[in-house]
């Protein structure tokens, strides 16, 4: 393609460092895509002639269908995508392919082509996020009253519901949405045209081009349009803090489904066993959600460290752009679908999540809550009463529910036989009704709504 000015070609290795077509040959698509709206566009301004543009588009539209069918050939003398195309093109159709590189130049191209493949990669976050916050809502609606243990420190804190629980990583999913949805936003900007760096002096319309491949308008600046890349660091955030998500459900299911807490039992089809211990049944698709956010996070890391120093416009470092786009991009769309199987496939064992509420002394709040409510006594009175009554229970390996009046009214004589009834896991999540509470009825509250937005109805 430059031969002209060197009297040697590149040697092995340079060939070598030098080819990205082995990782970004799947930009084909967008690469024929921007190609085919840049001819139209050049036509149109009647930079090349009608029938050239006619015979191009002609040529890339054999182009698609060839590497549709047989895939796309890797030959490292091409380098990358754009030039296998290019090169293609001229087999095809003759010397007139040489007319589609007028007023651009690769680093315009690759601009364009990353932005439109990253764009569909948010697409396709958005809608796998939306099918795991359906499925999620699905089994909140199921166990809006179901009770389990809530922890802190992962010690028993207080009674909480099941479906409380499953909506909360419906938050978690939803605000993900809303990062993909404003980096699209922020993408959204086309940098066809912008050429090497410095624009073109050819009259080409630019609106045109951003328009026929659906983006909301060019961009600004010729210079950062060939520089940025924050489209594809903002995609690699949004996707890490998604699988960071994703990686703390998948935790809460590996601690669930093992024996001491036998909370859930995972789905076969999402388990594996061992080649040694015949029982065994091991939640790995889980642990490899949690693995692969790790590497999800590295990606990032590579980018943003890529990026950090380089001087404006186009260095060709930036063409490591891709290879940690491409690895989050696959490893999430992996972790999402298998914690949306998990999720729909888990049968939650109610027994023992209720069963293990009953311990660790889960209502020991609500009994000061009740002391403060009916007794009026300041709340860190109360606090240090109740915390009494537990040392009692705890020295008797008894639950606090199974101590009896004349033992709390030993610790402090305000208390009545009205306490027993704010002493039940029942009750002490029922009480808690305000607004984003775990009691059954604000659980369902929310399932509705996140019904309505999710179009569920
Ligand atoms: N393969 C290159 C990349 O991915 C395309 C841009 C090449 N531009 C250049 N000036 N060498 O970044």
């Amino acid at each position: 393609m430059w031969g002209g000015r060197f009297a040697e070609g590149p040697s092995a290795i340079m060939r070598e460092i030098n080819a990205s077509i082995p990782f970004d040959k799947v930009l084909w698509a967008q690469d024929i895509a921007a190609s085919k709206a840049h001819v139209a566009m050049l036509a149109a301004c009647d930079i090349v002639s009608e029938a050239d543009a006619e015979a191009i588009i002609g040529g890339l539209e054999r182009i698609a269908e060839e590497y549709e069918t047989q895939g796309v050939p890797e030959d490292w003398d091409l380098e990358d995508i754009h030039m296998t195309v290019e090169a293609r093109l001229a087999d095809l159709i003759g010397p007139v392919a040489g007319r589609l590189h007028t007023a651009r130049s690769r680093n315009d191209q690759v601009a364009t082509d990353f932005r439109l493949w990253v764009r569909a990669a948010m697409d396709e976050a958005v809608a796998g996020l939306e099918g795991l916050q359906r499925a999620l809502v699905t089994r909140a609606g199921e166990h809006s009253g179901s009770i389990m243990p809530g922890f802190t420190h992962l010690q028993t804190a207080q009674p909480v519901t099941l479906g409380h629980h499953l909506m909360a990583y419906v938050e978690m999913a939803a605000r993900d949405v809303s990062r993909f949805r404003d980096a699209r936003e922020r993408l959204n900007r086309c940098p066809l045209g912008s050429a090497a760096l410095a624009g073109t002096g050819f009259p080409i319309d630019r609106e045109m081009t951003a328009q026929a491949l659906g983006f909301a308008g060019p961009t600004a600046n010729s210079l950062d349009s060939v520089s940025d890349r924050d489209f594809a660091l903002d995609y690699l955030a949004a996707a890490a803090q998604c699988a960071l998500h994703l990686s703390r459900l998948a935790e809460e299911f590996v601690i669930w489904a093992s024996q001491p807490f036998g909370f859930v039992r995972m789905p076969d089809a999402l388990s594996t066993g061992s080649s040694i211990m015949p029982q065994k049944k091991n939640p790995d698709a889980a642990e490899l959600v949690r693995g692969h956010a790790g590497r999800i996070i590295g990606c990032q890391t590579a980018l943003t460290v890529t990026m950090k120093g380089l001087p404006l416009a186009y260095s060709k470092d930036m063409q490591d752009d891709k290879p940690p786009v491409f690895e989050a991009a696959g490893l999430l769309r992996l972790c999402i679908a298998a914690i949306t199987g998990m999720v729909e496939g888990a049968t939650f064992q109610t027994g023992r999540m209720r069963a293990a509420a009953e311990l660790g002394y889960a209502t020991a709040t609500d009994l000061a809550d009740w002391l403060v409510r009916e007794a009026d006594i300041p709340f860190r009175e109360a606090h240090h009463i109740t915390g009494a009554a537990v040392r009692l229970a705890e020295g008797r390996g008894a639950a606090l529910g199974e101590l009896s009046l004349a033992d709390l009214q030993a610790i402090d004589a305000r208390i009545d036989e009205r306490v027993f009834a704010a002493l039940s896991v029942e009750s002490s999540v029922a009480a808690r009704a305000s607004h984003g509470g775990t009691a059954p009825a604000e659980v369902e509250k929310r399932v509705h709504e996140a019904r309505g937005r999710l179009e569920m109805d």
